[in-house]
């Protein structure tokens, strides 16, 4: 799985001078919504992720704040990320390794995943990782 399979999808926003309100549904993943979670109280210097997934999709959104999301192919191909738009949601594909660094103070990470939670699906050595790519 390349890199060039990684997007930055832009998520419905609907501006009110109340504030803003984003709203993800179905028809913006190019997959079935299975689970939701997210990451915050992130202490800074913090390195998280650092793994990919067999079959798993994932948006990752910067909900608050910031953070980069490290992506690696496995064939020596690598981009850095940055997120730090509420409306703006990463598509990571299955295969690809990631790891999230450079948590802003009070940054959150929502994660839309195409699947529920499944310890198996989990890649978390990176030899392993390159063996299988
Ligand atoms: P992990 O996916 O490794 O976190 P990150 O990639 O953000 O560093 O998950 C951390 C721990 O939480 C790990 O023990 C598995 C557990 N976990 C669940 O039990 N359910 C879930 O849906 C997720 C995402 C993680």
């Amino acid at each position: 799985m390349g890199l060039n399979k990684i997007e930055i999808i832009d998520i419905p926003k609907i501006t009110d001078v109340r504030g803003n309100l984003s709203v993800i549904e179905n028809d913006v993943v190019p997959f079935e919504i299975k689970r939701v979670y997210y990451l915050y109280d992130v202490p800074s210097g913090t390195h998280r992720g650092g793994h990919a997934h067999k079959k798993l999709q994932q948006l990752l959104i910067a909900i608050s704040g910031s953070f980069n999301v490290v992506l690696k192919d496995g064939n020596g191909n690598q981009k850095t990320v940055t997120l730090n738009k509420p409306n703006k949601g990463l598509l990571i594909p299955n295969m690809t390794w990631r790891e999230l660094e450079d948590f802003s103070s009070g940054a959150v990470c929502l994660v839309v995943a195409s699947e529920v939670y499944e310890k198996e699906d989990y890649i978390r050595d990176f030899n392993k990782f390159l063996f299988k790519v």
